[in-house]
């Protein structure tokens, strides 16, 4: 068995190459004594490493195969790895991840690091901002793999076609969707505001014996993967509108059992018209971003839009469903209303 002998000095810059050039062989274990690395090769002759000399050593087998924390972990230095965020969100067959700016330069490692270790994944692209905008997306940038933007995902029963930059899509919320799924009703109609690519919609529709669901969305890419993901899914019990929440809300003359506001953001300013086609024994769950100790600041906002519409309210449960920064949680707080407005 043949080994690469590199001087010590020598060694991170010539894994590297190893590594871009996809010459490392990953299924053995890398030597060391007091002066000189031994690199498993995948390919001895290639003209790269001319210069350098091979040797007969043996490298042990690696017993189990890594992952891709693992593979990282034995690529990058120390502070490298303390700059490494190692969670990323998968959609379908594409990863989502987060490069910190000091390791630019290693990114398309990470990301074959991430490729070779999940077989489910074809295509890996990088944050290039935050969620923004009215329509909540996400720029991304290609790293590797296949081009592609869109992608099929899959969760409690369903699918979803999404477009990782085009529409807001988070997998995190799958367990917030199943949580909603397991209080409906049955024969309840039920208001989904900024339904996005019908996520919601969907797993309600799947998943519960709820009698109609509409959803509502501005952006127009979402909303139109939302349709088309109604036909995947061979959904016949929701419509969705293309539209401003507060001017469709405006031209209905339906009350709902059920309503859920997932913009965070800026809920609150949709409270009203929310209120507008609730009655008594409505429950609306109320999206926020808020810190742990500032959690009041829902309750307010929701006590004075009550107040406001003329109705009484029940504060349900307040859920955490996920961390939208340091310290900071999406949260969700579910409440009835108890009684008829006296201002309808
Ligand atoms: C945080 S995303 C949630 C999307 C979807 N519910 C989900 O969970 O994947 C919020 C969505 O609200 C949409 N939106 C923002 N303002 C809106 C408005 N005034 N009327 C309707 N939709 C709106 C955005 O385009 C975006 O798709």
């Amino acid at each position: 068995m043949y080994a690469l002998k590199i001087p010590l000095k020598e060694a991170e810059k010539i894994k590297n190459i190893l590594i871009e050039n996809n010459l490392l062989d990953f299924n053995r274990m890398i030597d060391v004594n007091k002066e000189y690395i031994f690199f498993p090769v995948l390919d001895y002759k290639n003209k790269l490493l001319k210069k350098y000399e091979i040797i007969e050593h043996n490298l042990k087998i690696k017993e189990k195969k890594q992952n891709a924390k693992q593979k990282l972990f034995s690529i990058l230095n120390k502070d490298e790895i303390n700059n490494l965020k190692t969670a990323f969100d998968i959609i379908g067959d594409i990863a989502i991840i987060e490069i910190d700016d000091n390791l630019k330069n290693k990114e398309k490692i990470i990301a074959k690091a991430i490729l070779d270790t999940h077989k489910n994944i074809k295509t890996i692209v990088k944050k290039s901002g935050i969620h923004d905008g009215q329509f909540r997306t996400q720029k991304t940038i290609h790293i590797l793999g296949e081009e592609k933007k869109i992608s099929l995902y899959k969760e409690n029963n369903i699918k979803l076609k999404v477009d990782v930059d085009n529409v807001y899509f988070s997998p995190r919320l799958s367990t917030e969707r199943k949580r909603i799924m397991q209080q409906v009703k049955k024969g309840e109609n039920i208001l989904v505001m900024f339904s996005g690519v019908a996520p919601y919609p969907i797993v309600l529709s799947k998943n519960t014996q709820a009698n109609s669901i509409l959803g509502i969305e501005l952006n127009p890419q979402a909303h139109n993967l939302g349709l088309e993901n109604l036909k995947l899914n061979k959904i016949k019990n929701v419509i969705l509108i293309n539209g401003d929440v507060k001017d469709i809300i405006m031209r209905l003359d339906q009350k709902f059992d059920r309503i859920l506001m997932p913009l965070p953001k800026t809920a609150d300013d949709f409270l009203d018209s929310a209120f507008k086609v609730s009655k008594k024994n409505t429950i609306i769950h109320f999206y926020d971003f808020l810190s742990e100790d500032n959690f009041k600041e829902a309750y307010d906002k929701i006590e004075k839009a009550c107040k406001k519409n003329g109705f009484e309210y029940k504060i349900q449960s307040t859920n955490k469903c996920g961390q939208h920064a340091p310290y900071v949680f999406r949260i969700c707080v579910d409440f009835i209303l108890t009684k008829e407005s006296t201002k309808q």
